[in-house]
């Protein structure tokens, strides 16, 4: 085989290969990974891209806000609004309950209420452990819950959930995991200074050498 083969292409190089046909002008580049000709060995390749495709639409502000929920751990991302234990304990009650036990300890579904009483960081050594994982014992910031309700609970109608909502259904999570007391009341800038429980348990892989999975 004379052409180099392509191990790898990002979706990048998938468009490419559909639309290099048009006569657009030739101005950007991609790089690709391909496989050293005559050996096995991966190199990086540098490809011209067209500076449009042709097809598709520039987004708007409005369709890139939609997408644009992500909460990251330090808070960034979070809306401006406020919610409260006593409110989240009855949207829990109408929207959660069902599938997480009247306490959110009860199941059917994930346990999300629970303190890990025993020293250390049991989770992943014993299967008697896996189950065990809660909001109290496991994650490490409390940003992160906000994160996942609101893009993925409740589980029968995810995205249904506005902000004062998961705001308060996060107090009422915290509160429920002796996180934070009955009259607290979260917003973008009280959340984030939660420290939870595990924070500290989880450690940065920063192990060199051999090969790397991130
Ligand atoms: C129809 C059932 C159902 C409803 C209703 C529901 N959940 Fe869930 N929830 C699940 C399931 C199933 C999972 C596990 C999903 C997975 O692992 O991918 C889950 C996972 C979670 C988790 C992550 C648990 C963990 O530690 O991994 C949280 C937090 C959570 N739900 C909160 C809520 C909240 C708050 C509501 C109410 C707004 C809600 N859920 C409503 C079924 C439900």
């Amino acid at each position: 085989m004379n052409r180099p083969l392509v191990l790898s292409i990002v979706c990048v190089g998938c468009l490419l290969e559909v639309c290099c046909w048009q006569a657009t002008p030739q101005e950007a580049t991609t790089v690709v990974m391909q496989t050293k000709e005559g050996t096995t060995e991966p190199e990086m390749v540098q490809q011209e891209l067209p500076v449009r495709f042709g097809f598709g639409q520039r987004a708007t502000r409005a369709e890139i806000a939609a997408w644009d929920i992500d909460v990251r751990p330090d808070g960034q991302g979070l809306p401006a609004a406020a919610g409260t234990v006593a409110q989240g304990r009855s949207i829990y009650a109408q929207k959660c309950a069902a599938c997480h036990g009247p306490t959110g300890k009860e199941g059917p579904f994930d346990v999300l209420v629970g303190r890990e009483p025993r020293e250390g960081f049991p989770f992943g050594k014993s299967m008697e452990f896996f189950r065990q994982k809660t909001i109290g014992n496991y994650w490490p910031y409390s940003t992160t819950l906000y994160d996942y309700i609101q893009r993925a609970m409740p589980q029968n109608q995810p995205g249904s959930l506005q902000a004062h909502e998961v705001y308060s259904l996060v107090a009422f999570l915290l509160y429920q995991n002796e996180i934070i007391g009955p009259d607290a009341r979260l917003d973008a800038q009280s959340l984030p200074l939660i420290r939870m429980p595990a924070r500290d348990r989880f450690v940065r892989d920063n192990r060199q050498g051999g090969v790397t999975f991130r």
